[in-house]
């Protein structure tokens, strides 16, 4: 529970910030509200889908995926893309067919009072207004999520919102946007900070009930922010990168005030799953930022390695959004033998939201799912692409002269089916009609027609993370 002395803080820093974002000059351009970002008016539901092909019948649960979608135009000058509300994009497949597409706004109480509704049940927790970074399934829920600060936000399976909370657990504390399930234990594990406290980060575990199972408080200085971590059977990994909580961003007006620091050490750390904050073996490395991580595994010489999407910098110049530097996917490996992270590339390309068969956590794996992420051209078309990390291959998938895909989701085609045997399914987006489509393809295939392309009756905006959640 929050102290006193916290929420008079929280309430401060809140006010200071609402000030100083009175005081920020207005207007001019942002690219994060514009073409392929502009945010939706409303919400929608449509039951008519046109579908071209045809959808696997093995397929059966929604597609979700989230995003920021201001429900009031904000101040371009200021705006940044991680806060805009969260909304909730759903596609519904049974049976062959697309039953329904839905779209609803997160109910976090901002959305809620913008929106003139009743405010929903249960606790709260911190001073971060939006959830929209996440949704996953757990415990029979769909969860909306987000780091720095606010409870989870359950959703049902129509995409209405229920409650705010970590899960089916009484507790409160900051949560993360990218939890890893283990699928030998059910456990949901992340690695948590919250805004308004810059020297302590959390180790939490979820089980499969949706308690809280473990909670490791671990020293930080500057108030890293930690976008992702990564588990392998034996440890949690921490990325403690130099992007860190900038008051004089609050000062400027920046809705998102987090900053490139060069005084913050890049280290890595490796937590036993069982340990505490002094059982941590830390890594050094040079200055660059993470957000995501693919899979991670241990191995029998007791290294660690990790795959993951690496930006050469981050939030350096700008307040309004990702910056456009260097980008690779990389292997990293952590050896008992060294303090120092080993880093080799899979791919120069640009690009981003890691994926695989999530079936293989912790485990040897082949093949890593990313899209193509050129930060300087962000309306120019991407392709999916499938890493052999074994032979070092690269697949491409175009989805057309004009479409860009969102982050793409493997499912596979039954539980037992090998690596790779399934399907990846997102949404894309076609910048010269204004359209959405679900792309459904045969993950195995990425030359051949799509399985299944079901028309979308509203444009879903570039957003952020989805999940396929099974029935
Ligand atoms: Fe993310």
């Amino acid at each position: 529970m929050a102290s006193a002395a916290t929420k008079i803080m929280e309430k401060t820093a809140r006010w200071v910030a609402k000030q100083a974002q009175k005081r920020a000059p207005v207007g001019g351009d942002n690219r994060f509200l514009e073409g392929a970002y502009a945010p939706v008016a409303s919400e929608t539901t449509s039951t008519k889908l046109k579908v071209t092909g045809t959808i696997p019948k093995e397929l059966d649960g929604i597609l979700a995926r989230i995003g920021p979608n201001p429900i009031h135009a904000p101040n371009p000058a200021t705006y940044h893309w991680f806060v805009g509300d969260g909304m909730v994009h759903g596609l519904r497949l049974l049976n062959g067919e697309a039953l329904w597409y839905r779209n609803r706004w997160v109910g976090t109480d901002k959305a809620n009072r913008e929106l003139q509704r009743p405010l929903v049940p249960g606790k709260r927790h911190g001073i971060v207004e939006t959830v929209n970074t996440n949704i996953i399934g757990h415990n029979g829920s769909l969860w909306a999520l987000v780091e720095a600060g606010a409870l989870p936000v359950e959703m049902d399976t129509n995409l209405d919102t229920v409650q705010h909370g970590l899960f089916r657990s009484d507790a409160v504390g900051a949560f993360s946007a990218h939890p890893h399930f283990d699928p030998l234990t059910g456990e949901l594990h992340a690695i948590c900070y919250n805004a308004t406290q810059p020297n302590r980060i959390h180790y939490h575990v979820i089980d499969k009930h949706g308690q809280l199972a473990r909670r490791v408080p671990i020293p930080v200085k500057h108030g890293p922010m930690i976008h992702d971590c990564n588990i392998t059977r034996s440890k949690a990994i921490i990325l403690d990168l130099p992007v860190t909580f900038s008051f004089a961003s609050v000062l400027k007006g920046a809705t998102f005030p987090y900053k490139w620091n060069k005084r913050h050490a890049a280290r890595v750390g490796l937590l036993p799953r069982t340990g505490h904050a002094e059982d941590i073996r830390w890594y050094k490395l040079e200055p660059c930022y993470v957000f995501h991580t693919c899979n991670a595994f241990d191995t029998e010489d007791g290294s660690v390695i990790m795959d993951v999407v690496v930006h050469a910098r981050m939030f350096d110049q700008s307040i309004q959004g990702p910056e456009a530097q260097k980008i690779t996917l990389e292997r990293w490996t952590l050896s008992p033998n060294s303090d120092q992270v080993k880093r080799e590339v899979i791919s120069d390309r640009a690009q981003e939201f890691p994926r695989f068969d999530e079936r293989l956590t912790t485990k040897d794996y082949r093949y890593a799912y990313t899209v193509g992420a050129d930060l300087n051209q962000p309306d120019s078309p991407q392709p999916l692409l499938r890493h052999d990390i074994k032979t070092g291959q690269c697949t491409e998938h175009f989805y057309g002269p004009t479409k860009v895909s969102g982050e793409v989701v493997f499912v596979p085609r039954s539980e037992h089916s090998a690596e790779n045997d399934g399907w990846l399914l997102s949404y894309v987006y076609d910048l010269e009609n204004d359209t959405s489509e679900v792309v459904i393809l045969n993950a195995d295939d990425l030359d051949g027609e799509p399985q299944a392309v079901i028309e979308i009756p509203v444009r879903v905006p570039m957003g952020f993370h989805g999940n396929w959640i099974a029935s």
